[in-house]
């Protein structure tokens, strides 16, 4: 049976650090609030110009993350047959980051598709991975996830309790076809629509001739908008639900378990879930004190990191999972 296994991972963050204090000096928080709340005590911000724009796009981000991923997979870029790209800041409003990356790896006209489903879209992407292959329409995908969140945030008290959480960054895998008996083993996807506006970013919108108002600006719609609380609660469930059924899926026990690799939303929810899982914290991945939340892009970071500190070895079984707007979740389960 031809099974989607990952060869290579790699990541890319920004050199600048924010840390809790460089917030707390431009906005109403403060260091102990969002170490408490969230775990994070700093971020990586993309580097501007003096107009405030960002020295490099979000698609480089993502080709430099991608290029570490071929290097440790040690293929020819042009076996690459299909781009899968996650993320909710794209660099244009169309086309997606996919086909910028296409060419700036100059891969040679290699399928391109993006994904929009927030910080669930690293997992959709993999498991989008593991179907092509499975159905022979690729045998080499690259699956990246990456955020330029930095200039989508409301640097003002009313935007604190977003901006305190996000980072910026990228993290990339090379999914191969195999005949051995490793690599994705079971994924698992959901949504429920209902919940879209309690984590969402309105503007700009279809509906509005000029796709976006003077008003809306001024009403700050087009920043992300969270319910913090009720995410909190949803994401705390789901991401449990999400790792039973995937094991199930599987056929195997939390206990077969080597690595957990969560969505870093909020130290408290990985906590959580590893309480109820009865996961000790050396078999739970976190990363969150460092770079915050960077949306799709923080599993591929934190795996290629666990790859790198010997975390994973050949033979593990990793489980990923993420919760996310929409509201998304799902998880995948991986012989690595
Ligand atoms: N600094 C200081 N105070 C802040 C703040 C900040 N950055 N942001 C919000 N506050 C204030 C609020 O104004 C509110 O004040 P009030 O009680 O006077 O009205 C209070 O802090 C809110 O506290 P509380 O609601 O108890 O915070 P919390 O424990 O729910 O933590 C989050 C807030 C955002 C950290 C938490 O809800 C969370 O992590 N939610 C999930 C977020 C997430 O994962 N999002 C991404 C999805 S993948």
């Amino acid at each position: 049976m031809t099974r989607a296994a990952i060869t290579g991972t790699g990541f890319w963050v920004p050199e600048r650090i924010v840390t809790n204090d460089d917030l707390a000096g431009w906005i109403d928080t403060s260091d102990a609030w969002i170490t408490e709340r969230s775990g994070i005590s700093e971020r990586r911000w993309l580097e501007r110009d003096d107009q405030g724009r960002t020295l490099i796009t979000g698609a480089e981000m993502g080709a430099r993350a991608a290029r570490e991923a071929i290097a440790a997979a040690n293929i020819d870029k042009n076996t690459i047959d299909q781009i899968i790209y996650a993320t909710l800041n794209p660099d244009v409003f169309f086309p997606g980051n996919g086909v910028f990356l296409e060419h700036l790896l100059e891969l040679n006209t290699a399928g391109a598709m993006d994904i929009r489903n927030q910080c669930t879209g690293f997992v959709y992407g993999l498991a989008a991975a593991d179907g092509f292959i499975q159905s022979g329409l690729a045998r080499t995908v690259l699956v990246v996830g990456g955020e330029v969140q930095s200039t989508a945030l409301d640097l003002s008290d009313r935007g604190r309790d977003i901006a305190v959480l996000f980072g910026d960054g990228a993290g990339a895998v090379v999914v191969q076809a195999t005949d051995e008996d490793r690599g994705i083993l079971a994924s698992v996807l959901h949504s429920q629509g209902r919940y879209a506006r309690e984590l969402f970013a309105e503007a700009p919108v279809a509906t509005e001739t000029g796709r976006i108002t003077a008003a809306m600006i001024d009403e700050g719609r087009h920043f992300p908008h969270m319910n913090g609380k009720l995410v909190f609660q949803h994401a705390t469930r789901r991401f449990t639900e999400a790792i039973e059924e995937v094991l199930r899926k599987g056929g195997v026990d939390i206990g077969d378990v080597a690595l957990l690799i969560p969505h870093q939303a909020n130290q408290r929810i990985t906590d959580a879930v590893a309480a109820r899982l009865e996961l000790p914290a050396e078999r739970v991945f976190s990363n969150i004190a460092r770079y915050g939340n960077t949306t799709a892009a923080t599993i591929p970071i934190a795996m290629a990191e666990a790859v790198r500190a010997g975390r994973i070895h050949s033979g593990d079984l990793i489980v990923t999972v993420a919760f996310g707007s929409g509201f998304t979740w799902g998880a995948n389960l991986i012989r690595w």
